[in-house]
């Protein structure tokens, strides 16, 4: 988690103004507190602040080289001692910082020990010091000496008073990137490429263990063994990107109602009419590598991971192969069974989750037939695998995730498809599958019509603290996905459980107090879903449901249902999720809470 941005102004552009801006696109990976450090008068200037980077706003000065910070707390309360950027006891240096340096509280005993006083608790702080204590006239080759020190993950910048025009840069297992605009020879420096919003630069990552010196002379990046590299730059023009909700009150709303439009474009050149068959220009993986494969493994974190349970079941009914689907943080410390006949998709939207990049790398110790899917087409994961698929969702600033989850959903089901028809799929399947898409993306409209209806149901159950979403069959995940939206959102207790799973156990915890919210959208089991929500309503459990237009027998349970167009089992998870961020949302805002940047969260889960 945590941005870092930086800028060595050549041109005459305000460096503070610059990085102010930049930290803008980077808040996503998180909003604790953020920060700033130039030279001014040949003099470190630093400003910080708890909270989000609006409150640095105020900040007037005319900087020509600066770094910047926004945080999402690891090690230390979310204060403004612990606010980056970070300092040496003389003040001359300054570093931001983005990871986790793991053996910090060694290294801060032994500086203790040589009689340092630390001004914060978070682990940045031993870097800074250690630059300090590091310094024999270069700032590179203090940092080349002090990341040797270093375990852990991290991306830094650092800049001191004695070499007022450059700023040193380091990293191990964090993305970092420096552009360099061809016009004015002005530097900039980003943990994510997005934030060079409306440039156009000529950019080169940073890899692990690298470290660069930027000066407006020269640009030096070596590796570990201190070989000094040559690196390619590419030319990377970045439209402007618009952060306005464009009428919205919120960004959530907005992203949720973009979607039929971002599963159109997940959807949009994507179809070999001729073969009926999905197509993926990114793919260059043979289709025997989904023909012979034995197994597909699914990775992914939070909604991806759902993303990639929902669509278990439709690549095994359309392709015949088992799929496991596999919590990246857990995957990447099991001793998994792939060989190199498992085909491996992973799942993440930022592309930056170091869970799955984790897991990402173990796997490919073991198997090549790895597809990624992801919405951020710069991101780390889109650059280490070949095979990645675009979601095109466009940016997602919410967040919490809703369309980028429903493309993934629908990229999903394409690859089960194409996989399904290099095996048994026929065409005319396929055809009908495709005319389901179409119907699913127009039923995606109709729900959205009934906002009005959902943020009414919303309005009569936002008091509950405890809310469980049950559901059969393709509704298990779309429940676990419904709760995390409600939880992440509107801070509710909601669980999602199989409704069939109830009864051994958790119903001891339906009481008046606790809500139940039915997902019926599974025709299949719709006679054991209304047994489940009789076991509830007998023991007085207040239950509200959506359920499949045409199905009456639900109203003889509750008046409190929604009623959704209605699809076959496989296409209602795109629905029900749908209808589920609604009343997530609307919940969050009967409740007053912060809903495009809730609390504790970040975009960007860039730490373990
Ligand atoms: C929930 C949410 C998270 C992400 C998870 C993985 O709304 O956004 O659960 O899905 O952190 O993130 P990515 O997909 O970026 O790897």
């Amino acid at each position: 988690m945590c941005g870092i941005f930086g800028h060595i102004s050549v041109g005459g552009k305000n460096s503070a103004s610059v990085c102010l801006q930049g930290l803008k696109f980077l808040e996503y990976r998180g909003y604790d507190s953020a920060g700033i450090s130039g030279i001014y008068k040949k003099k470190l200037k630093s400003f910080k602040h708890v909270g989000k980077v609006s409150s640095l706003q105020s900040l007037n000065l005319h900087l020509g080289i600066a770094i910047a910070h926004t945080r999402w707390a690891t090690h230390g309360a979310i204060t403004q001692a612990n606010a980056h950027p970070h300092f040496d006891e003389r003040k001359e240096f300054s570093i931001v910082h983005n990871g986790i340096i793991e053996n910090y509280l060694d290294l801060k005993r032994e500086l203790m020990n040589q009689g340092v006083v630390f001004q914060s608790e978070t682990d940045t702080e031993v870097v800074v010091h250690l630059l300090a204590r590091e310094y024999q006239g270069s700032l590179f080759d203090a940092m080349k000496r002090v990341t040797q020190k270093l375990r852990g993950a991290f991306a830094l910048a650092a800049i001191s008073s004695k070499e007022p025009e450059s700023i040193v840069c380091a990293v191990r297992s964090a993305p970092l990137i420096i552009g360099i605009c061809h016009e004015t020879g002005d530097i900039y420096l980003s943990s994510d490429a997005n934030a060079f919003s409306g440039m156009t630069l000529d950019v080169f990552y940073l890899l692990n263990d690298e470290i660069a010196s930027l000066t407006p002379e020269k640009i030096c990046v070596i590796n570990k063994h201190g070989v000094e590299l040559v690196k390619n730059l590419e030319r990377l023009e970045l439209k402007h990107t618009k952060l306005d909700k464009e009428g919205f009150e919120h960004y959530l709303l907005k992203e949720i109602c973009e979607q039929p439009q971002s599963l159109m474009r997940a959807l949009l050149g994507r179809i070999d009419e001729m073969n009926m068959t999905p197509i993926f220009s990114e793919l260059t993986l043979e289709d025997h590598v989904f023909m012979d494969c034995d197994h597909i493994t699914i990775l992914g974190c939070g909604s991806a991971y759902h993303a990639g349970y929902i669509a278990k079941s439709m690549i095994e009914k359309m392709a015949g192969k088992h799929v496991s689907v596999e919590i990246a943080s857990e995957f990447r410390y099991n001793q998994p069974l792939i060989t190199e006949k498992t085909l491996v998709i992973a799942i993440s939207q930022s592309g930056e989750t170091a869970d799955t990049i984790a897991a990402i790398e173990l796997a490919q110790q073991k198997t090549s037939r790895i597809i990624a899917i992801c919405n951020v087409m710069t991101s780390t994961i889109a650059r280490m695998i070949k095979n990645t698929i675009s979601l095109k969702a466009g940016p997602e600033i919410s967040v919490c995730s809703t369309k980028a989850f429903t493309s993934q959903l629908l990229v999903l089901l394409l690859l089960a498809i194409k996989f399904g028809r290099t095996l048994a799929l026929t065409k005319n399947e396929a055809t009908s599958l495709f005319s389901q898409i179409h119907d699913m993306i127009s039923g995606v409209e109709k729900l959205l019509e009934q906002k009005s209806e959902i943020e009414q149901m919303a309005k009569k159950t936002s008091h509950y603290d405890h809310t469980f979403f049950i559901g059969r069959q393709e509704m298990v995940p779309t429940c676990l996905e419904a709760a995390l939206k409600l939880k992440e959102v509107s801070y509710v207790n909601a669980l999602g459980i199989a409704a069939g799973e109830l009864k051994h156990g958790t119903i001891a915890l339906i009481t008046p107090q606790s809500l139940t919210i039915a997902l019926c959208g599974n025709e299949r089991t719709e006679e054991k879903m209304e047994s489940n929500m009789m076991e509830i309503i007998s023991r007085n459990g207040p239950v509200f449901a959506f359920a499949n237009e045409g199905c009456q027998s639900i109203q003889k349970l509750t008046e409190n249902v929604i009623f959704l167009p209605k699809l076959s089992d496989q296409f209602s998870p795109f629905l029900y999720a749908v209808a589920t961020q609604l009343y997530a949302y609307y919940v969050a805002k009967e409740r007053g809470c912060d809903i495009d940047q809730p609390r504790n969260l970040a975009k960007s889960v860039t730490v373990e």
